[in-house]
């Protein structure tokens, strides 16, 4: 096993990259009091660093995210959205969104021809995909409610980062080689991302400098009103897209109650809607509640078809029910409630699979690329933040603000076009999550926050597109039930199941043939394409004696970093 450990001599802190053998027990970075994990080592270390001058988990929240957008460009962002659900050392918790909304101008059916037919790649590509972004709104939301360090000395990491350069990664050189095409064909000039990339090319990102440069001085308004809205407003016109002046300036971040549920010993609270994660974890959590995991085994022909069956039951109620909470009504205490679960759950058998076209939505009583990127801090005050943030795919649409140096997002995406009509990850949706002016798209993101005996337990999400409700899951159990440590769990195979399309996803060489065959007999499909990757989760565990072990996912470049 290659690991790097090393003691950041400068600043005395403790550093761990991911390893590139995931199949080993691996411990992850332990730190004594405060850990930054993210994507990328320049965003921990940075992170770290704030923490380390005494700033709060919310400062260290700023100065990673921004540092993301800088150091990230696949996902971290300022031309996109995410959800934040946060837990202060006095056990109050509570929850961000800042995800992207409709334009103004954005109507049901602006992604169909006139036969009615879902055009393709309008919502995934160019500037009609771009939803009005929230990252900077929610950094300045947390900033307010929580921040203690001048704001300046949280965004001048990222500043000097862009303006100075970082050296990109064998995996970061890939991905920006394999986008090349696409940013060339969207926009009306050469963007800095259109290179011959090589692992250790330096990436200097001028523009995008002094874009985080106007937001330091102007705050919020330095993106959402002057010289960059009009860059981006000009722009986005100019390849055909809809998002205006107003779009940007009515633009505002929400409080929101998270989900808060128990699962056996332990309370989880994750993200509430417009993300579908909180949900769709408790309803899967509930429905596995009555059976004793920790005998069976970890990712075994049981353990698979019992979360593959509560999985496809819970995905297809995301798709008939849920949607944006301030647009559509959505019964999440009935969607939550165990009887119904349980009654869900009741043509559940061992003996074969159900297959998703004989189940639909429950009847409920009353009415109530797939790059993203996750977060994890826990701070030397005990405070913890868990911040899921995306532009949805990789590169999001692949816009990049002529002059303003930023990636703009595609997450128009994840509305439902049409009812039924898979989005880019297979996802089908109704009427709940149709497009609407100024309605937030439904997203799977969960970050999610998990406590034990009313202490604070773990911090943890995931990118993924659909597979961040089901990575989030496993390691929940991986923890709650069989005891692994958080880099271990992090290491570990995992699988998915969203209903539609009716196949278990698998990670390759993770699962072996007898328990694919077992599968398969019982009426599974299954696909395991070439390095197909499901989640890259970094995440927080509290140990017994108080320390924290961080778990950066091998899947990605992720890095924990702390002291
Ligand atoms: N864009 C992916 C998600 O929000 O689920």
């Amino acid at each position: 096993m290659k690991q790097l450990i090393l003691l950041f001599a400068f600043s005395f802190l403790f550093i761990k990259c991911n390893s590139s053998n995931i199949k080993e027990k691996n411990i992850g970075l332990i730190a004594q009091k405060a850990m930054v994990v993210s994507a990328k080592i320049e965003a921990s270390q940075i992170g770290a660093e704030i923490l380390k001058k005494g700033g709060n988990a919310y400062d260290a929240m700023i100065a990673t995210h921004f540092a993301l957008a800088v150091a990230y460009p696949v996902a971290g962002n300022i031309g996109g959205g995410g959800f934040m659900v946060y837990r202060n050392n006095d056990g109050t918790k509570g929850a961000l969104d800042f995800r992207e909304k409709a334009p103004i101008t954005a109507h049901k059916d602006m992604y169909l021809d006139g036969a009615g037919n879902v055009i393709k790649n309008k919502s995934t590509v160019g500037a009609h995909a771009v939803g009005v972004p929230g990252s900077v709104a929610g950094a300045f939301e947390v900033y307010e409610k929580f921040g203690s360090l001048p704001f300046k000395e949280l965004i001048q990491p990222a500043i000097d980062l862009a303006r100075n350069g970082f050296k990109i990664t064998k995996k970061q050189a890939a991905s920006l080689n394999k986008a090349a095409a696409k940013f060339k064909k969207v926009n009306t000039y050469k963007t800095l991302f259109e290179a011959e990339w090589k692992e250790g090319s330096l990436l200097k990102q001028e523009e995008l400098a002094q874009t985080l440069e106007r937001i330091r001085d102007f705050g919020s308004a330095g993106f959402y009103e002057g010289k960059t809205a009009e860059l981006f407003v000009n722009y986005v016109a100019q390849l055909g897209g809809i998002i205006s002046r107003e779009d940007l300036q009515k633009y505002t971040a929400i409080w929101r109650k998270p989900i808060t549920f128990k699962y056996k010993d332990y309370q989880i609270t994750s993200m509430t809607l417009p993300a579908s994660g909180g949900i769709c974890l408790a309803q899967i959590l509930k429905s596995i509640t009555p059976y004793n995991i920790s005998e069976i085994k970890h990712n075994s022909t049981k353990y698979i078809q019992l979360l593959t069956e509560a999985s496809r039951r819970s995905y297809a109620d995301r798709a008939h029910f849920l949607g944006d909470i301030d647009f559509v009504n959505v019964p999440i205490d009935s969607l939550t409630a165990t009887d119904y679960i349980n009654q869900r759950m009741d043509n559940f058998s061992w003996d074969k699979a159900t297959p998703s076209s004989e189940v639909s939505h429950g009847k409920v009583l009353g009415y109530e690329s797939d790059e993203t990127t996750h977060y994890s801090i826990i701070d030397q005050f005990g405070n913890a933040v868990s911040v899921t943030t995306t532009l949805n795919t990789g590169y999001g649409s692949k816009v990049v603000v002529k002059g303003a140096g930023f990636i703009l997002n595609n997450e128009m995406d994840d509305f439902s076009s049409k009812p039924g009509v898979p989005n880019v990850y297979g996802l089908v949706g109704s009427k709940a999550n149709a497009i609407a002016p100024e309605k937030r798209m439904l997203s799977s993101m969960t970050p999610t926050i998990v406590e034990k005996n009313g202490k604070l337990k773990m911090v943890l999400g995931t990118p993924g597109g659909s597979t961040i409700i089901t990575s989030v899951l496993q390691n929940i159990l991986n923890i709650a039930e069989y005891d692994m440590g958080m880099q271990e769990s992090v290491d570990q195979p995992r699988f998915h199941h969203q209903w539609l399309p009716d196949v278990i996803r698998m990670e390759p060489g993770g699962f072996n043939s007898e328990t694919k065959t077992e599968l398969k007999a019982l009426g599974y499909t299954l696909y395991e394409k070439k390095a197909l990757v499901i989640g890259k989760v970094d995440a927080i565990l509290v140990l017994p004696n108080g320390s924290l072990e961080g778990g950066a996912d091998a899947r990605g470049d992720d890095a924990a970093v702390g002291f």
